[in-house]
């Protein structure tokens, strides 16, 4: 029985079996191909989405239990790359290999839209699971730092903290 995901603000149907993981639903039905496929026991962290704005686990989500609510992926986390997490992932230069970066943003961007300055034991517990076998850790803790202070000194645009 089809059924409809709104995603990054996009509504679609979807005709797949209901008990498909939202993972390849987003990767191999709709083409957003920036959400990985670590390990698929919910273990790794980068497969992470937001769903109605909570870091989510789409490698053991059935896509039908998601349908009618908020799906936001690493595509739709701004229009034009520049969410304040985007810009200091950058200029920190955060990822080595890459593969667990969109995950790792997209568990940064649910902290700062419920904690807009956290402390690092603030993101060393949002970010626990997260693994990045090329241990970006530092880095990443950095550039949270700095996309909270980038997104202070930008308030009032509407992508400032959370998608
Ligand atoms: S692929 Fe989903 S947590 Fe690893
Ligand atoms: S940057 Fe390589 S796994 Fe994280």
């Amino acid at each position: 029985m089809p059924f409809t995901l709104t995603v990054n603000g996009r509504t679609s149907e979807v005709d797949v079996p209901a008990d498909m993981p939202l993972l390849w639903v987003l990767r191999d039905v709709l083409e957003l191909k920036g959400t990985k496929f670590g390990c698929g026991i919910a273990q790794c962290g980068a497969c992470t989405v937001h769903i109605d704005g909570q870091p989510t686990r789409s490698c053991i989500t059935p896509a039908s239990t998601v349908a009618g609510r908020r799906i936001t992926t690493i595509e739709g986390l701004s229009t034009d790359g520049t969410h304040p997490l985007q810009r200091a992932w950058l200029d920190v230069d955060v990822p080595q290999c890459g593969y667990c970066q969109a995950g790792q943003i997209m568990s940064a961007a649910a902290l700062l839209a419920g904690t807009p300055n956290p402390t690092d034991a603030d993101i060393d517990r949002a970010m626990a699971g997260n693994i990045c076998r090329c241990g970006t850790y530092l880095r990443i803790r950095k550039a949270i730092h700095e996309a909270a202070a980038l997104a202070s000194t930008d308030a009032g645009r509407p992508h400032a903290v959370a998608e």
